[in-house]
C-alpha cells in the first residue's frame, strides 16, 4: 500500500510541475537574440557602427554581387539594382530599382545584411554593407564617389522617389 501511495504522490507532483512549465525548451540568451534582432529603422535607428567608401563598395561588388546583379548592377540574372528612375507612373513600364522605387537608403543596409550575397547571407561585415551600399547608392547618382557611407550618413540620403509614397488608409496607420 505504502508503495502504490507513493507512486501516486509523485504522479500528482509531476503533474503540479508540468502544469507551471510547458517545457518547451530554454530560454535564449541575449546574445543568441541578437542574431535575430537584425530590423533596421526606416531613421537608421539600429545601425552599428562601421564605415564605407564608394571605392571599397565596388571592390566587395564585383567579388560577392556582380555574378548575380551584373557589371554596375545592370542586373541579370537577379534583380536590377539601379536605373529606372523617372519610369514610375508614366505610361512606360516601370523599372523598379534600389534608386528608382525605394524610399529609404537605410533599407539597404537591412536588405543586404539580412538576405545578400543570396547564397551565403550573413557574412558581409558592417564595414563592407555600409560600402557596398555606398557603391549601389553612387551608381544610381543620388550620392557622389567621395561621399563616407556610416551610421550618422546612411539615414540622411535621399532617395528620389521618397516623396511618391502615400498611405493609402489615412487615418488607420500612425
Ligand atoms: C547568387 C545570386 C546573388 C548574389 C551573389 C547576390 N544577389 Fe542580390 N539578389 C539576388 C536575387 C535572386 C534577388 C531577388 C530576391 C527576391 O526578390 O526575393 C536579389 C535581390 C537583391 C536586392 C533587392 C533588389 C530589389 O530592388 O528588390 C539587393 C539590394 C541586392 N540583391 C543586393 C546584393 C548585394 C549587395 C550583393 C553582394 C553583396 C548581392 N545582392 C549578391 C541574387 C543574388
Amino acid at each position: 500500500m505504502f508503495t502504490r501511495s507513493f507512486i501516486l504522490a509523485a504522479a500528482f507532483a509531476g503533474a503540479a510541475m508540468a502544469a507551471e512549465s510547458p517545457q518547451l525548451g530554454q530560454p535564449i540568451t541575449e546574445k543568441e537574440a541578437a542574431a535575430w534582432d537584425l530590423s533596421i529603422g526606416a531613421d537608421g535607428v539600429g545601425l552599428p557602427p562601421g564605415r564605407g567608401t564608394v571605392k571599397a563598395g565596388e571592390e566587395v561588388f564585383i567579388a560577392k554581387c556582380q555574378g548575380c546583379h551584373g557589371e554596375k548592377g545592370v542586373g541579370q540574372p537577379a534583380d536590377k539594382l539601379v536605373g529606372g528612375q523617372g519610369t514610375l507612373g508614366g505610361d512606360v513600364a516601370p523599372v523598379k530599382t534600389v534608386g528608382s522605387y525605394w524610399p529609404y537608403a537605410t533599407t539597404l543596409f537591412d536588405y543586404i545584411r539580412r538576405a545578400m550575397p543570396l547564397t551565403e547571407p550573413q557574412t558581409l561585415k558592417p564595414g563592407e554593407i555600409y560600402a557596398v551600399s555606398a557603391y549601389i547608392l553612387n551608381l544610381n547618382g543620388i550620392i557622389s564617389a567621395k561621399t563616407v557611407i556610416d551610421a550618422k550618413s546612411l539615414p540622411k540620403v535621399k532617395m528620389p522617389n521618397k516623396g511618391n509614397f502615400y498611405i493609402v488608409y489615412p487615418g488607420e496607420i500612425k
